[in-house]
């Protein structure tokens, strides 16, 4: 079991470093990730090389049997970077080239960018790459910078040619025709700028996948440069609206999935939301919580200790859910710098403090652990991206259909109920589950649909699923065959109702016509809300906590369907 943070010695006088070992040492920290914020110590200037201070850090964590996750520092180039080629700098959507004075201000797409990552990944796996100490490499830090320059631009095109071909089907597949947006050359074609009003949703949409495959690119790059070093290679991934990364497809090119936990709302739903997506990302191969905080509430307005006990608490639900690590952002909080409030394992005060006596109790806790046995879900909720961002769009039916609400919501109340729960992509094998649960899932290819289909364990699919293609081209007729139903109507709620049940339900409803389906709970017009097929179940509306909750329980042990509901029909 791993345990240990991102480690910043390039912030800290020498005589620092070594009470940093001492202390990870009574911490029993056995892996720390260096490197991720290193490359302007590394390359202070334009052609110059620096390793000194990075050979004694390996040094000095080596003869403290310490393990060390080196990162590629390419997150963060330094300011000599950005002014010898200015067009690296990120440009936003509505144009402005942003300049250095943060962090992740860079361009996947500009070539100076790939061709220093490149550099840098093969100059430190020549240099690094047999060191003992080495455990693994981190390439990059949180994927994510969209930048929309005139290089993006042409990779963006080039991408949409190989995806669709020829103009007349991206024409088509983007319904150009509305709006006069019709494509003569490819040439015309931008990524998503700052436009007068509604952009064309198909074309957002692909730019998220397109930007997806060129961040995969890079880091494929430098793996490519890393591998023969004989070390895992993996990226840590960030959880967030923001982010265009194809989980699933990212997933495949890791060595060991690693993600970031950041949790907002409840800390253990969100840690053991974030854990079990994880796992199903790592699809049985290992996988590593790469960083959490010891610190919550890290919004402008305040930055909190955790509350006592909650260190332990959110890594054990990662722990139980296969994680063969836990590790920290970052070991020492800062003492300046623009996350210099943010908390670290050693806070400001030093080691005698709460949180340093906490992180010992965590690495003696985990040290001693038996390798927690692996859980077999029998539930499994539909994870699509690709329906996020989909739903992130402008110039939906409702402004509050919320993708990620929609898919927490049965997480947690399954959560609670003491389940483990996988997540799936909408083409992966359903068979091993009993029940699969699909929260609004716009968009669907037809190989998703069939797959639905064909399940034969129970289904519940909520409101707003399967409408459009993957295109985003509405599927016209609203028949939905595996659920012996047609959606006639989407119907947005501007208050809650009461449905026949006595459930609440809110944000949205549905007319439906029942093709062979029966109707289990209808709406005060009596319509139906809830209906079923066989075992395929369709909700078209959100329902509260409380009511959900009982329809979980009701398709999972049918002996607790609350009389007069679900079960009797
Ligand atoms: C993470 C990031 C770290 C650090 C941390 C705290 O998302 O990877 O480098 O910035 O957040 O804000």
């Amino acid at each position: 079991m791993y345990f240990g943070g991102d480690y910043n010695p390039e912030q800290w006088p020498e005589d620092v470093w070594h009470d940093d070992v001492a202390l990870m040492r009574r911490a029993r920290v056995n892996l720390v990730t260096i490197g991720v914020f290193s490359w302007s110590s590394i390359q202070p200037a334009p052609g110059r090389w620096e390793f000194g201070r990075l050979d004694r850090v390996f040094d000095l964590l080596h003869a403290n049997g310490i393990a060390i996750n080196l990162a590629t520092p390419t997150a963060s180039p330094p300011p000599w970077f950005g002014r010898r080629h200015p067009d690296t700098l990120t440009v936003t959507a509505d144009g402005t080239r942003l300049s250095h004075g943060s962090r992740d201000t860079y361009c996947v797409s500009a070539p100076a960018y790939r061709e220093a990552s490149k550099e840098l990944a093969s100059v430190l796996a020549e240099r690094y790459g047999g060191h003992p100490a080495l455990a693994m490499w981190h390439v990059h830090n949180e994927y994510g910078t969209r930048c929309h320059c005139d290089h993006v631009a042409r990779a963006f095109r080039a991408w949409l040619r190989a995806r669709h071909g020829d103009l007349a089907t991206l024409n088509e597949r983007w319904t150009t025709a509305f709006w006069s947006q019709g494509y003569s050359d490819w040439d015309e074609i931008e990524p998503p700028r700052a436009t007068q009003w509604l952009p064309n949703p198909s074309q957002l949409l692909d730019f998220r996948r397109f930007l997806s495959d060129e961040m995969l690119a890079h880091y494929v790059e430098q793996r490519d440069l890393l591998r023969p070093t004989g070390k895992p290679v993996t990226t840590n991934f960030a959880f967030g609206a923001w982010v265009p990364v194809d989980h699933w497809k990212w997933a495949r090119e890791v060595d060991l999935v690693a993600v970031d936990d950041y949790p907002t709302g409840d800390l253990a739903e969100e840690s053991a939301f974030t854990a079990d997506l994880a796992r199903s990302w790592a699809g049985g191969k290992p996988w590593i919580l790469m960083e959490q905080a010891a610190a919550v509430e890290y919004t402008p307005r305040r930055t909190l200790p955790r509350p006592p006990g909650d260190l332990a608490r959110t890594t054990l639900i990662h722990v139980e859910r296969g994680s063969i690590g836990a590790m920290f952002f970052q070991w020492r909080a800062s003492r300046g710098g623009a996350e210099q409030w943010f908390h670290g394992m050693v806070p400001h005060a030093g080691p005698d403090t709460r949180t340093f006596r906490e992180i010992t109790a965590l690495g003696e806790t985990l040290a001693a652990l038996p390798t927690p046995a692996a859980r077999t879900p029998e539930v499994a909720i539909v994870w699509d991206d690709e329906a996020w961002w989909a739903l992130q769009g402008r110039g939906l039916p409702s402004q509050d259909l919320d993708y990620l609400e929609a898919v927490k919501q049965p997480h947690r109340l399954l959560y609670r109920a003491g389940h483990h729960v996988a997540f799936v992509h909408p083409e992966h094998d359903f068979s091993p589950y009993r029940l699969v649960i699909v929260p609004s899932l716009l968009p669907v290819t037809g190989t998703a649909l069939a797959n639905l289909a064909a399940h034969r364990g129970a289904v519940l699919m909520s409101y707003f699923s399967a409408v459009t293609d993957e295109h985003l081209r509405v599927r016209l007729g609203g028949r939905l065959p595996a659920f012996g139903i047609t959606i006639k109507e989407h119907r947005p709620l501007a208050a809650p109702l009461t449905l026949s049940d006595g459930a609440e339900a809110s944000l949205w409803s549905e007319e439906i016509a029942l093709d062979g389906a029966e109707a289990v709970v209808s709406y005060p017009d009596g319509t139906p809300a809830l209906t079923r097929f066989g075992k395929a179940w369709y909700l078209s509306t959100r329902l509260a906590d409380k009511a959900y909750e009982n329809l979980l329980t009701c398709l999972l042990r049918p002996t607790y369907c609350p009389t007069g509901t679900y079960e009797e029909r």
